[in-house]
């Protein structure tokens, strides 16, 4: 089954749930939270109401950067994640209640929403069944990075909790205490987004399981070992693949050079932040759809910060105004992508142009970040959420995405039931068919 044929299904599946509409029911019955389980849960109205020596003790050094304390306070001190862009924080600290102050066993961090942006798990089709049925869809409950389609793990345990039986009791109290916390708050749902795929048999029913698909690249070659160079790479291609994609690179006109910035390198181009921003807005504004979720002062702070030692900047600027050993001018870039490397994984975040150069777009997004994950051996790129189509014919492979999501009303639970059971059938099949291709 093509992309194509695939969203098609989908707009054909939304379109069954607005049409019969749904049941009236009224509000599901909760099962009771169980008594026996020694957790204490706290609220709390932002990152710096626990703090970071608090958070950073959760925050072990395997997980995504982005579940951070200083990538969440950042956003929230900025005015990006905030009640007033429709993200308001109830962060979620579970403790033992024996101790008087007591560092807490898990973080997750989360958010009342008034809308659906910013999630890169589309449940507007459910919001707008709701709304075609008089049921209130927002607010909601979302545990989930803001703007960021990246998986990790969302209950942040403190690693001296090493006992998985004891690691799996907090996520299920926690899976059952956000259920309640819809109830008590009269809240429409909960959802969990871009779960671990260790974590999502945490979330069991009432929580649907959705699958999402992404694409990644991963860097192991035939023969299981990392890939030697980019040529290496190549070499692993059918040649119809390596034929294109040559064909890409040629492509961009020799003027212009692409270049790749980490760490001291981005601090030390003046107003680089500016140009970071202009180029996330210009996608925004061309894509027409999207919402400036980050402020230009978002990234001057987190260029600031210790965390541009996890940024790698892959620009493109014209050579022809510049000499070659001359140092990078922030006016001299005309397109680029913000990544942020951590853990062995490149993850692709925003791009930007100010030309429209088609192939500068598959160069700065895909292949540059392919020779850079290659060179410096990391494990996978994963470039985001969106362009399947493009990514698959450019060397990233479909992986599934999950998520949990539970909804109060009956009627639409069930209704959601069936959509996330009919998408999943539709990404099996769009699996299957892109390993036959692989294959043949
Ligand atoms: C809860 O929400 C429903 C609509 O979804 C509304 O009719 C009801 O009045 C609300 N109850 C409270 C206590 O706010
Ligand atoms: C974790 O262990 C360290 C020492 O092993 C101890 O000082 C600390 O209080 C413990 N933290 C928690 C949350 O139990
Ligand atoms: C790339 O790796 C291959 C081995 O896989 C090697 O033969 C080749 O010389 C390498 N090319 C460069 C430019 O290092
Ligand atoms: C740029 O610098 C390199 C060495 O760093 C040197 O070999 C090259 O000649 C320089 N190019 C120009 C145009 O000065």
């Amino acid at each position: 089954m093509s992309y194509k044929r695939y969203h098609e299904l989908l707009q054909f599946f939304i379109l069954i749930l607005v049409l019969f509409g749904l049941p009236q029911s009224t509000t599901a019955l909760l099962p009771e939270p169980p008594l026996t389980k020694p957790y204490h849960f706290q609220i709390h109205q932002s990152a710096a109401s626990i703090g970071q020596k608090n958070w950073d003790s959760v925050q072990t050094n395997n997980l995504s950067p982005f579940t951070s304390f200083n990538y969440l306070h950042l956003l929230e001190s900025t005015g990006c994640a905030s009640p007033s862009t429709g993200w308001t924080p109830i962060h979620v600290t579970v403790s033992t209640q024996s101790t008087p102050s007591p560092p807490p066993l898990a973080i997750v961090p989360c958010y009342t929403k008034s809308h659906s942006f910013g999630e890169f798990i589309f449940d507007q089709p459910w919001a707008e069944a709701a709304h075609d049925n008089n049921i209130n869809y927002y607010p909601k409950i979302l545990a989930a990075i803001p703007f960021t389609p990246v998986s990790s793990p969302k209950v942040l345990i403190h690693p001296n909790v090493t006992s998985h039986s004891e690691q799996s009791n907090i996520r299920n109290s926690v899976a059952d205490y956000l259920t309640t916390l819809a109830t008590n708050n009269n809240l429409s749902s909960v959802h969990v987004n871009f779960l671990s795929s260790s974590e999502i048999k945490s979330f069991p029913s009432p929580y649907h399981h959705r699958t999402s698909l992404q694409h990644h690249f991963t860097n192991i070659s035939p023969t299981g070992s990392k890939f030697h160079n980019f040529s290496h790479y190549l070499t692993s291609l059918k040649s119809k693949r390596r034929l294109s994609l040559n064909r890409e690179r040629r492509k961009i006109s020799p003027q212009i050079r692409i270049d790749t910035l980490t760490g001291k390198e981005i601090q030390s181009v003046p107003g680089i932040h500016d140009v970071i921003y202009k180029l996330y807005e210009s996608t925004v504004e061309k894509s027409g759809k999207g919402r400036l979720y980050f402020t230009s002062s978002f990234f001057e702070k987190l260029i600031a910060s210790e965390f541009c030692n996890n940024v790698v900047l892959i620009i493109a600027r014209s050579t022809s105004s510049t000499d070659e050993n001359e140092s990078i001018k922030a006016s001299d870039i005309i397109a680029g992508t913000f990544n942020v490397v951590s853990n062995n994984i490149f993850y692709g975040r925003y791009w930007g142009s100010f030309t429209s150069q088609k192939y500068l777009h598959f160069e700065v997004c895909y292949y540059s970040a392919i020779e850079y994950c290659i060179e410096h051996q990391l494990d996978k790129v994963e470039p985001g959420a969106g362009g399947g189509e493009y990514k698959f014919l450019r060397g990233f492979e479909p992986v599934r995405i999950h998520s949990a999501h539970y909804i109060r009303n009956e009627g639409l639970n069930k209704a959601v039931g069936e959509f996330v059971e009919e998408e999943r059938r539709s990404i099996n099949e769009v699996m299957g068919v892109e390993h036959e291709h692989e294959k043949s």
